[in-house]
């Protein structure tokens, strides 16, 4: 009922991990069963191992997340060496997020991921956080069909694209990206953001921009979404904001394939879990047989 195929990867469910929020899967087992996930995307990870920012990483908005954190993770080669194994234990679909600073590195990142189980790569050309952290390719759209079609020639796994809602023009991207090759696209990452702290006078973040996420973003997500469906004939995983099942399924009548959930995880670890049964609950009270059924109805 609520299996999606995504790149000819088969999902139990169309409810994914978002990147960054989730770890590697282990942290949330004390708060549920994870492989009840259609699939978990990883912490971005980069050839070598980031300590991320320095200074405040995380501040909290009215109704959403500003993160700083810079790409913090152990590196590729741990990664492959410590985290995947336990991964694999978890029983969902695996999707590698990939950052970098420069082409090269996610041309060896790419060619260390082809080695292992991983399903999919999820290519994130958008982080706001680090300096050339990714975003400088998705910002414009040729560079980023460039990388996407350098990344098509070595990978031996499906390549999803995650595109910034901070890009020129998000729906020129996603085609140009797809002309590069793209398997999949998903959006969005976090919209570029600040915060003051009044009593020192400054901004909060020493980047002075950075990240914004949850609920507040989620009608320009949702927007953003609907316009890339239009345009690109590949799966979308759309993203932003998602809080609960409605939301959920505004994104899939809207044209997602599938959803992920990112800040949500934080106000409840377990909240994929509603998500999920919440979209089994309407397509039985609606009598939706199968997601298909609903994938893009909003549409005009
Ligand atoms: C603390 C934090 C860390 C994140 N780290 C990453 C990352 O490493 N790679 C990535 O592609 N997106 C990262 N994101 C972006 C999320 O995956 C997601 O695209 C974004 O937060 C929008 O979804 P949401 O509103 O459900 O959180 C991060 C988001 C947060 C809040």
């Amino acid at each position: 009922m609520l299996k999606v195929n995504i790149c000819g990867v088969e999902l139990k469910n169309p409810v994914i991990a978002a990147s960054g929020t989730f770890g590697f899967g282990e942290e949330y087992l004390e708060y549920y069963d994870v492989s009840k996930l259609g699939g978990i995307s990883t912490k971005g990870l980069t050839i070598n191992p980031k300590d991320g920012n320095e200074g405040r990483r995380i501040h909290e908005t009215r109704s959403g997340l500003i993160n700083s954190i810079g790409l913090q993770n152990p590196g590729i080669d741990e990664f492959i060496n410590v985290e995947l194994p336990k991964m694999r234990k978890l029983d969902t679909v695996t999707i590698a997020n990939l950052g970098g600073g420069t082409i090269e590195d996610y041309l060896a990142g790419v060619e260390k991921l082809n080695d292992t189980d991983v399903e999919i790569i999820e290519l994130n050309i958008s982080c706001p956080n680090v300096k050339c952290g990714g975003m400088a390719f998705g910002i414009k759209s040729e560079t980023a069909k460039s990388v996407v079609s350098q990344v098509k020639q070595v990978s031996k796994k499906p390549v999803m694209v995650k595109l910034s809602p901070n890009a020129e023009d998000i729906v020129d991207m996603a085609v140009k990206c797809c002309e590069g090759g793209a398997d999949a696209i998903s959006l969005v990452n976090t919209f570029k953001a600040m915060a003051i702290d009044i009593r020192k006078r400054e901004p909060v973040f020493e980047n002075v921009f950075a990240g914004l996420s949850g609920a507040c973003i989620k009608p320009i997500a949702l927007r953003m979404v609907y316009e890339v469906a239009g345009a690109v004939n590949v799966p979308v995983v759309g993203m932003g904001g998602i809080m609960n099942a409605e939301d959920a399924i505004e994104f899939i009548m809207a044209g997602a394939d599938a959803i992920q959930v990112g800040s949500a995880n934080f106000v409840k670890p377990d909240i994929c879990l509603d998500i999920i049964d919440g979209i089994k609950e309407f397509m039985e009270q609606e009598g939706i047989k199968s997601l298909k059924e609903i994938k893009g109805i909003a549409r005009r």
